[in-house]
């Protein structure tokens, strides 16, 4: 199985950025522990993080072309708002799950809303970095 993680802006400043709502580990950490659970159960894993929508859309499309079989995004602020990379993510017909690492609903009205949400075979939110290792579990029944 094949899959692809991507993180939205603002996310290469974990451990850096509102250590009390993200945390003090760093991207880097969060993708050396990734990467690590990906080997242990046989997973072929990229993770991609960028601070641009047009990088972000550009990769989602690559996907389509590189097969993979499911994405984990965190699109950051863009979820509130992208509709570009909520259409990116509509054209490609693999399992899609969103996280975030905060509960947005505890948290500013704009983080409400998520334009993304309904593109997405679900959502993970609230849990904190373990998100992204609860996405890549829930990736496997997915997939197969
Ligand atoms: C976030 C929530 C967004 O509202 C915010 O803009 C982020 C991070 C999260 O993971 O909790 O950058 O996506």
């Amino acid at each position: 199985m094949k899959l692809l993680v991507i993180n939205g802006p603002n996310l290469n400043f974990l451990g850096i950025r509102e250590k009390g709502i993200y945390g003090s580990e760093s991207y880097e950490g969060l993708v050396e522990r990734l990467q690590e659970k990906a080997k242990q159960d046989g997973i072929e894993l990229e993770c991609f993080q960028n601070n641009g929508e047009g990088a972000i859309i550009d990769r989602i499309q690559k996907a389509y072309f590189d097969k993979t079989d499911g994405i984990i995004i965190n699109p950051g602020a863009y979820a509130h708002y992208s509709i570009a990379i909520r259409d990116a993510l509509a054209s490609i017909e693999v399992p899609k799950i969103e996280v975030h690492i905060s509960n947005v609903y505890k948290r500013e009205e704009f983080r409400h809303k998520s334009v993304i949400t309904p593109v997405c075979t679900g959502e993970i939110l609230g849990l904190g970095l373990n998100g992204y290792f609860l996405a890549m579990d829930a990736m496997k029944e997915l997939c197969k």
